[in-house]
């Protein structure tokens, strides 16, 4: 029984066969098969933020693969009735498949260390490993090939920015990372990178322009992720000069494409110019994180090995 609480539980080779499965549901999908891989599999899906993509995609997805999902709400108290280790063992009696979306990952970590299913962490204060999956994913479609490839991420070093570079290591294209001072990626994470992925690697810049110089594709997040709302203000002064807008994205190659996990904040972090721009494929993104996550539950719950 296999977990996927960040992108460091996937190795290489393993990511790999997941874009397989994925390439072939996704092109099955598109002539009209839903190849009921998981009959009378059910998903449990507990979230204690706001969704769109990540729910409803799980979601839909799991039906397509034959098997249904349960939306888990406050009525069950998960965090407050009982015990994480109470709910857990209870919980994955019923259902296979654990989809969750929590302020702390140590919540989801604790959840799978008590279930007896596969849990699937759906984004976490540290990480969004099914985002940066979609993601990578989109990058090989539109690239085919992920050598010689360079992701330069632009903004907070959160949650996505974390999952982007293990998996940008794990998929062996290269990253730049550029954020204010202060806001970078942290040493804790980093040391971890270089310590469970060999030969990591993570150019760190504060400069945007120089940044984007070679980028593949220039990516970017919200300014304040979920729960930190009160930061807002500040935040807005601090990131000022790192918005993606067109004279950002004239010093990036003409080929680049514009990235973002999505919901974005037009205006902060990136214009409505870039972000409806034909350079712009958050859509595709989005639209991906359906077939990657078919493919992820599909691997990961044994239909396909
Ligand atoms: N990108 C993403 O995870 O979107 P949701 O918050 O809508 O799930
Ligand atoms: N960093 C953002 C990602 C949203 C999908 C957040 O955590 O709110």
């Amino acid at each position: 029984m296999r977990n996927l609480l960040t992108l460091f539980d996937l190795s290489p080779e393993e990511i790999q066969r997941i874009f397989a499965i994925t390439e072939d549901l996704k092109t099955k999908f598109a002539s009209g098969l839903r190849e009921p891989l998981l009959p009378g599999r059910v998903m449990g899906l507990l979230f204690e933020k706001p969704s769109l993509r990540t729910r409803v995609s799980f979601q839909a997805g799991m039906v397509h693969l034959g098997g249904s999902s349960m939306f888990l709400g406050d009525d069950t108290g998960f965090g407050k009735r009982e015990s994480i280790a109470d709910f857990a063992q209870v919980l994955s009696q019923y259902v296979d498949v654990i989809c969750v979306r929590a302020f702390k990952q140590q919540v989801v970590d604790e959840l799978a260390h008590y279930a007896s299913c596969s849990v699937i962490n759906c984004l976490t204060d540290e990480a969004h490993p099914c985002q940066a999956l979609a993601d990578l994913y989109t990058l090989r479609e539109l690239f085919g090939t992920f050598e010689g490839r360079t992701l330069v991420y632009v903004g907070d070093g959160n949650n996505v920015a974390r999952s982007l570079a293990v998996g940008c290591n794990k998929v062996g294209m290269k990253l730049v990372m550029v954020s204010p001072p202060g806001y970078e990626l942290d040493e804790e994470f980093l040391d971890r990178l270089k310590r469970e992925v060999p030969g990591a690697e993570v150019t760190l810049t504060n400069d945007p322009a120089e940044g984007v110089r070679d980028a593949t594709a220039v990516y970017t997040d919200v300014w304040a992720s979920m729960g930190q709302e009160s930061q807002q203000q500040e935040r807005r002064k601090i990131f000022a000069d790192y918005q993606v807008n067109a004279e950002l994205m004239s010093h990036a190659p003409d080929d680049a494409v514009f990235m973002h996990c999505l919901p974005a904040h037009r205006g902060d972090e990136v214009t409505g110019e870039v972000l409806d721009s034909p350079r712009s494929v958050v859509i595709r993104q989005a639209g991906n994180r359906l077939h990657v996550q078919k493919g992820l539950l599909a691997w990961l719950l044994g239909a396909m090995t």
